[in-house]
């Protein structure tokens, strides 16, 4: 949803450092790009439509070249469609200032007509422009950019995170944050700032993560923040333990790829370190973990967004049965605005990879003004939602830079099963056996996730995606804890391949969706070896009997035997089956988007992390 990137460095050669920081950032939006550079000559400027190579080309003939400071933008349009226009960096009308964005005003109407009257001629269709004119009018006076930010930014009502240079006697760059995310880095000779760590970890590992209100003045060895009332702040920086490298493709042609091969490590990740096998339970971080919260529990919340709310779902099948929690998944987006009643103790829990998707954040904070205790399984250490929550359960995935969502899924369900045998150990619904023999099957599952992506398994299903890609469309069924891989089995499909596919419970398929089976019409079916098979079976006969074409994804031996293909996955404990069929899945979606030369690792309108509402 939009990157930003700024850098400081004495030795005058940014714009370079700005072009790799927007390419790591292009996952966060990709419709057009730009730069601005100030030197010795000024403020220049350089934006253009489209993927971040064009903009290369732009910027190609070296006139930037030797500039120390600068700031760069990779956009997902929200305000104006994708032109050169809208493009930022914006600038005010003297020229002195440049100003990148990441987020929404939501006054910008208001401030438009009053700059408007003011006899100031508005350039591009975006809510940022204004605020690129409200800094040069108070730079104007203050004199101080910083100051003028500061000042600016007391007049806007919405969500921001914003870079901001200018030209004059002593040229300086400053960021502020209201929302969306924004960190800074300094080292002896230069400064950096960007939308997401991988944007500082090439410079330094010590990152600051700012906080809502900060406005940060950034130089050479030096940051300087104030707040929104003018007073100094200190924020410490976080010692980031991941390398830049792990974000890279490491030899995969898609990053996609690269994540779903990376599935069995990141279980690991997520889990081993956690298990503690002689007392049969799971030792977390965090007050809300410990038995004294989780055996008053009443109820648990959970608030999501897209491939984080599908884990949500398997997540509260987990609670529910092992624990004996009742358990509610709301979409963040309709949580906010349905106006919940919450009960005493409950566990308000957010699920998300960025930890900065804007509905699911409004979702925590608005079950935490009702009283519940905020908690978040999240994969960005210093993101706002761990931020903001009592405890946190930090999945460890590493880096997902691939739009559609993998690894993060299945360590999102990977740490919900988790907190299901810890919730039950501490309401003492299992004893310490029982939560051994559980926890142990994360052991188990790891080889079996990693048989899933050798080279024939991974081949069988290229084959039948190549077979299927061109199906009229695919209708993708499971029940019970699979009934959420279906749903995330249809979203990767849809997301990348923009085909059109739908999941459902497979015993709601007579309730409408029969009627879309016909021959040409794939349906795929998620088919664990449990104690649902059997209806499960009769849902692969149905569709085969109105023609429909039928790929069996599971391990129960039945279904995969009448159904026209077959993914064979390793039988497993009921509770993980959905960590080993969500795989064929994900890769299935792959390899359909493949065949259609979509683009996989940023497919069209999407964005990674969506800081808007
Ligand atoms: C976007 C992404 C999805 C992701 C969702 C929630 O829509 O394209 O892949 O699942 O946001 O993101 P989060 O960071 O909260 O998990």
């Amino acid at each position: 949803m939009c990157g930003i990137v700024g850098g400081f460095r004495r030795d005058g050669a940014v714009v370079d450092s700005l072009v790799d920081g927007l390419r790591v950032l292009e996952y966060r939006g990709y419709d057009s790009a730009g730069v601005a550079v100030v030197d010795e000559r000024g403020l220049t400027v350089r934006r253009k439509a489209g993927r971040l190579a064009e903009l290369e080309g732009e910027i190609k003939d070296g006139a930037l070249n030797g500039a120390s400071i600068g700031i760069g933008h990779t956009r997902w349009a929200t305000h104006g469609p994708p032109t050169d226009r809208n493009a930022h960096p914006h600038t005010d009308v003297a020229g002195r200032v440049a100003l990148v964005h990441n987020g929404i005003i939501e006054n910008y109407l208001e401030l438009r007509d009053e700059l408007t009257a003011a006899g100031v001629e508005l350039l591009s269709d975006t809510d940022t422009e204004v605020l690129a004119h409200l800094v040069g009018r108070e730079l104007a006076d203050a004199g101080d950019l910083a100051e003028a930010v500061r000042r600016a930014l007391v007049r806007v009502e919405g969500y921001y995170a914003i870079a901001v240079v200018a030209r004059g006697a002593e040229a300086s760059m400053v960021c502020a944050r209201h929302g969306p995310p924004l960190c800074v880095g300094v080292t002896d000779d230069a400064a950096w700032l960007g939308s997401d760590v991988l944007a500082i970890l090439p410079h330094t590992r010590e990152v600051i993560f700012l906080e809502d209100g900060d406005v940060a003045e950034l130089g050479p060895g030096s940051v300087r923040i104030v707040r929104p009332d003018g007073t100094a702040a200190e924020r410490a920086p976080k010692t980031i333990e991941w390398d830049a490298e792990d974000a890279g493709k490491g030899g995969y042609p898609h990053y996609m790829l690269k994540e779903i091969y990376e599935q069995p490590d990141v279980l690991a990740q997520t889990a081993f370190s956690r298990l503690d096998l002689d007392r049969g339970d799971v030792a977390f971080e965090g007050d809300l973990w410990d038995d004294e919260f989780l055996s008053r529990l009443e109820r648990v919340q959970i608030a999501a967004c897209g491939t984080a709310l599908h884990a949500g779902l398997v997540t509260s099948y987990m609670i529910e049965r092992l624990a004996g929690v009742p358990v509610d998944v709301d979409y963040a987006s309709e949580f906010r605005y349905r106006d919940p009643v919450l009960v005493p103790n409950t566990l308000a829990l957010a699920i998300s990879q960025s930890g900065e998707t804007a509905d699911t954040l409004a979702a925590l904070r608005l079950a935490t003004a009702l009283g519940a205790r905020p908690a978040t399984i999240c994969n960005s250490i210093g993101s706002t939602m761990v931020r903001e929550s009592e405890s946190s359960i930090l999945i460890e995935a590493g880096p997902e830079i691939g739009v559609a969502s993998t690894k993060a899924f299945v360590a999102m369900v990977v740490a919900g099963y988790m907190l299901a045998v810890r919730t039950a150990r501490a309401r003492g619904r299992i004893d310490a056996d029982a939560g051994r023999t559980l926890l142990e099957e994360l052991r188990l599952v790891r080889p079996r996730l990693e048989s899933l992506l050798a080279d024939d398994a991974v081949e069988r299903v290229r084959g039948i995606a190549e077979r299927h890609h061109d199906a009229k469309g695919f209708l993708f069924l499971g029940r019970g804890i699979n009934y959420p891989i279906a749903l995330e089995g249809a979203l990767k499909l849809k997301e990348i391949s923009y085909v059109h596919a739908e999941g459902y419970p497979a015993g709601e398929m007579k309730h409408g969706p029969i009627a879309l089976i016909e021959p040409g019409m794939s349906t795929l079916v998620v088919a664990p070896h449990d104690d649902v098979a059997e209806k499960v079976l009769s849902n692969i006969e149905q569709v085969k009997a109105r023609g429909g074409e039928v790929i069996c994804v599971g391990s129960d031996p039945d279904c995969l035997a009448v159904a026209d293909e077959a993914l064979e996955v390793p039988h497993t404990g009921s509770w993980l089956s959905p960590v080993l069929n969500v795989v064929p899945l994900q890769l299935f979606a792959y390899f359909v988007a493949l065949k259609k030369g979509c683009d996989i690792d940023k497919p069209r309108n999407l964005a990674k992390s969506v800081t808007v509402e």
